[in-house]
């Protein structure tokens, strides 16, 4: 009925060099490998069955060892964890050069959503214990009151702890307002099975006290600029705002389930919110999503994938308005994302224009030398197997302007294939070391294991991509049908502004002056050259007052300018809350 798409299908999901086919064709089983002759299997509507034995070999070596190399980074038990609390996922047990030795909200919750999917799915029956250890792990750290706020003044925004639970109070890229919502998916899908396993009251009294934390944090501050998921840019992140709306489909859908219903109608506003907001990010005539609106960078970047496979939805079939996997805005966005790698990477040269490449976090990236990554390399296989799950659901492959050129990269028939998420797998197949263990980078020039060794991410990535490759999906999380508001409100931090009178008491030298600068665009993004300049009327008191967000932990400093040198104040940053109403007067001295 649809040979050309299907052809596609057949491409992307059965052909590549590595491939061996079988097609039974009254006479027995064919083994070819060319798309050429699938193609007029497919076309007299015969199955074609093909298996990529690099891949599958690649596959039952690496599950196990992933699995392990999980379980090792979570504390108190893992034998790579010494001095992680019980429940406590550390980062990577790599203490220098970088030192990852700390548990970060994103990483965590991201592990924890990929073994507690595997423990609901029934894979692994094992994880109850840890998962319950998970969950009274990220109950302490909540309470914890570190540099963001207490956990009722931005804390929860707070992106990583020490490993004994206690906060890290070093200089960081914080808030990071995606981990709160993370974690809430992660432990919504847990109370979503404890509720058809009978234990309705787990839920109520234990789970829904610290989901409803989380849920009220991303309602109130999702329209706060945030750190990304690298922790470099601060400004609004694609990711985060996918993830917040995700959590808040999640919340609404549990909350009514368990009764909880006072909550629903703010969640319900916040969510039309965040699903209004995330259209902005689609940039229409470079074809892909800009992943931050802040940080002077092209865009492009895995951010916008890790993103389409943590709300892939099953029932959602190829929805845009979501950037479902399949979706055109999705393929679109991947093919730009790849082609950004092909010409950067030692390792990525001579090979095919549609074929699989190794991929990093984005193309300006520099840190620890700026090289590919196992979980973005992953991230791209999994979203064609996502895809893939939802087109062969559907039977059938919607091709639009917006994803044509991503189509067509195969349509020219020969290589067909090489672009598939199999080759994609392939890849890191190929730059996976012999001991199967998975650190954070590969380097561009040789694929050697670079940066943090043992990244739990880069673990949880491989099971998550497995299991997408096995065809397993899990459960929906209510983006099917979605209606974008017509116009777009802002939402969190409470209503409004508030006006907040800044004052600092400092000497100066004549021609000196007093700035402050900070984390909201009301405080120029911590720019010095835009930074607000304070009056010395009231000297050796500076001051000034400004209008800002509402309910909102913010954090600044002061800084000096005189004859054009900048002068910052020492660590740590200043931070504060505006209150929900009124005005307040912040009284400071310079340090
Ligand atoms: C409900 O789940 C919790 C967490 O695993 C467990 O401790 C408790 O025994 C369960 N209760 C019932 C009735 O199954
Ligand atoms: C807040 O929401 C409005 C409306 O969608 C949007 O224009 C603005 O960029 C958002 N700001 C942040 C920091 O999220
Ligand atoms: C294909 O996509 C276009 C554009 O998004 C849409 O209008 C059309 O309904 C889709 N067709 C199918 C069969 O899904």
């Amino acid at each position: 009925m649809f040979p050309r798409l299907v052809l596609y299908l057949a491409s992307l999901h059965y052909l590549s060099p590595q491939t061996t086919c079988n097609a039974q064709d009254g006479f027995g089983y064919e083994h070819r490998t060319d798309a050429v002759w699938a193609q007029t299997y497919i076309n007299t509507g015969l199955d074609v069955v093909c298996s990529i034995s690099s891949v599958d070999s690649y596959v039952s070596t690496e599950s196990p060892i992933a699995k392990a190399g999980v379980l090792a980074n979570i504390g108190s038990s893992g034998s790579k964890s010494s001095g992680a609390k019980s429940g406590i996922v550390i980062a990577s047990p790599s203490t220098t050069n970088p030192d990852y030795l700390y548990t970060w909200t994103r990483d965590s919750s991201l592990v924890f959503k990929a073994l507690i999917d595997q423990y609901t799915t029934g894979a692994d029956t094992s994880l109850r214990s840890l998962i319950d250890d998970f969950v009274s792990a990220e109950a302490t750290l909540q309470q914890v009151s570190n540099p963001s706020g207490t956990v009722s003044s931005g804390g929860l925004g707070e992106p990583k702890f020490n490993i004994d639970e206690t906060a890290f109070t070093g200089a960081w890229g914080r808030p990071q307002r995606d981990g709160p919502a993370l974690r809430a998916t992660a432990i919504i899908t847990y109370a979503n099975w404890l509720l058809a396993n009978g234990n309705a009251s787990w839920v109520s009294n234990t789970l829904w006290p610290i989901l409803e934390l989380d849920l009220d944090y991303v309602a109130g501050n999702w329209n706060q600029s945030t750190f990304d998921l690298w922790e470099e840019v601060d400004s609004s992140s694609f990711f985060t705002t996918a993830v917040q709306h995700r959590a808040l489909r999640e919340g609404i859908d549990l909350a009514n389930a368990i009764g909880q219903t006072s909550v629903v109608s703010n969640y319900d506003t916040q969510a039309d919110n965040l699903l209004c907001f995330l259209q902005s990010y689609w940039n229409p005539s470079g074809g892909y999503v800009t992943a931050n609106t802040g940080g002077g960078r092209s865009g492009k970047d895995a951010n916008t994938v890790l993103t389409s496979i943590h709300t892939f939805d099953p029932e959602a079939g190829c929805d845009a308005v979501t950037f479902q996997p399949c979706s055109d805005k999705a393929l679109s966005n991947l093919k730009v994302y790849v082609d950004a790698f092909r010409s950067i990477y030692t390792i990525n040269s001579g090979i095919a224009s549609n074929a699989a490449v190794a991929t990093g976090r984005y193309p300006e990236d520099s840190y620890q030398g700026g090289n590919p990554w196992y979980l973005t390399t992953l991230a791209v296989a999994e979203q064609l197997y996502d895809a893939l799950i939802v087109w062969e659901a559907q039977g059938a492959i919607n091709v639009t302007s917006t994803s044509l050129a991503f189509f067509q990269q195969f349509s020219s028939g020969v290589a067909v294939g090489t672009y598939a998420s199999t080759t994609s797998t392939y890849k890191v197949a190929e730059y996976t070391p012999s001991g199967g263990g998975l650190a954070e980078q590969y380097s561009r020039s040789d694929g050697s294991p670079l940066s943090a060794v043992d990244l739990t991410w880069s673990y949880a990535s491989v099971l998550t991509v497995f299991a997408a490759r096995e065809g397993k999906t899990f459960a929906s999380w209510g983006a099917a049908g979605l209606q974008v508001p017509s116009t777009c409100s802002s939402g969190g931090g409470g209503s409004g502004t508030v006006s907040v009178t800044f004052n600092v008491q400092a000497t100066t030298v004549y021609g000196e002056n007093i700035y402050i600068t900070g984390s909201i665009d009301a405080l120029e993004n911590w720019s010095p050259d835009n930074a607000l300049i304070l009056s010395a009327a009231t000297y050796p008191i500076w001051s000034i007052t400004l209008n800002l967000p509402a309910s909102t932990s913010i954090q600044y400093k002061y800084i000096r300018k005189y004859n054009g040198v900048v002068t910052w104040e020492s660590d740590p940053n200043m931070a504060l809350t505006t209150p929900a109403s009124g005005s307040w007067i912040e009284n400071d001295v310079w340090r």
